[in-house]
């Protein structure tokens, strides 16, 4: 893929990520999400690709726009896409902290195409060929583990976990080993990514949270390096048929960061609200102004970029 789409893609992003953060704290999570993506899209077809989304907003009878399977782009050269126009709805609409827009390219077939179901995931900056942390051992050892290998005490390990009932007997062991949690309320795509990034204070992912966003975690990792696993989990058979759909059979299958996201990758996102990874969009009347990080696979090159956008003399159009 021509590098140039790596900067073409930080558009995209800033795009949707200035009209999302119109909607900051204002309680209506579906009106963010849909500035987010009417901006996504628009802009995605402005650009020279053939692409396919195959990470998207649902299936198409559920999401009129950015749907799996819609074909965006002018024509160029053929693409998967993974998107998240606004990951972080509630965050969004409750003036939180994390929401980004988040979208990914890969050349064909690059990207699991991960059904909309939850997915089991673990993260950190350690070399995957060492085969420190895994899914398949229990999280405790995980702990103990990753403690070893980075020389510190198991008291210092900062664990990222969602909020959730869910996640229960995972806070407990955490918390019995005398390990430390930075709870978060949604937005695991950050998440996993700080895990791996230095100086944010997480050592670890660990839990459950949408597969699509475990795909776009993974194309992210795919830039920077680190380790990831994914499995899928399945609440019921509707949920399996959907995955039968996209050709997935094994459901127990545990997934390695190559098979979420591989080959030539590109990643963008830009932040919505101030986060871990990302300042928020700041505006006044005349101005916004965005944070974004670029990443390609192929050169390892990470790109924070800061956008100032002119309200005035040039409006963001497509
Ligand atoms: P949205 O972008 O749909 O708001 O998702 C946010 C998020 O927190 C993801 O980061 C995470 O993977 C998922 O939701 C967790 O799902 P659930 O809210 O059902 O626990």
């Amino acid at each position: 893929m021509d590098r140039n789409l790596a900067i073409e893609l930080v558009r995209v992003t800033e795009y949707a990520a200035l009209a999302a953060a119109k909607h900051i704290g204002r309680g209506d999570e579906k009106s963010a999400d849909q500035a987010a993506v009417d901006a996504m899209r628009s802009s995605l077809n402005a650009m020279t690709i053939d692409g396919t989304v195959v990470i998207g907003e649902g299936e198409r009878d559920e999401a009129p726009m950015l749907y799996i399977g819609e074909k965006v782009g002018q024509g160029g050269p053929k693409v998967d896409i993974a998107l998240d126009p606004l990951e972080g709805t509630t965050i969004t609409a409750k003036g939180g902290e994390n929401a980004m827009a988040v979208i990914a390219l890969a050349q064909d077939g690059g990207f699991l195409n991960a059904p909309d179901v939850y997915m089991e995931k673990i993260s950190s900056s350690v070399p995957k060929k060492l085969n420190i942390i895994s899914i398949q051992q229990d999280l405790k050892s995980n702990i103990k583990e990753l403690a070893k290998f980075k020389k510190i005490n198991i008291e210092d390990i900062i664990i990222c976990v969602l909020d959730r009932d869910r996640h229960q007997q995972i806070i407990e062991d955490i918390r019995s080993l005398g390990s430390r949690i930075k709870m978060i309320g949604d937005g695991d795509v950050s998440a996993v990514i700080s895990s791996v990034l230095p100086n944010n204070n997480i050592d670890m992912y660990y839990g459950i949270g949408g597969a699509p966003e475990g795909v776009l975690a993974a194309a992210a990792l795919q830039c920077i390096g680190g380790f990831m696993e994914g499995k899928l989990l399945f609440r019921n058979d509707d949920e399996k048929a959907r995955a039968t759909k996209v050709n997935i059979t094994d459901f127990n299958k545990i997934y390695s960061l190559e098979e979420l996201a591989q080959g030539d990758v590109m990643f963008s996102a830009t932040g919505v609200t101030d986060g871990t990874m990302l300042p928020g969009v700041k505006t006044n009347k005349f101005m916004g102004e965005t944070h974004s990080i670029v990443m390609r696979s192929k050169t390892g090159t990470v790109r924070h970029i800061v956008g100032n956008h002119n309200f005035n003399i040039k409006k963001l159009e497509y």
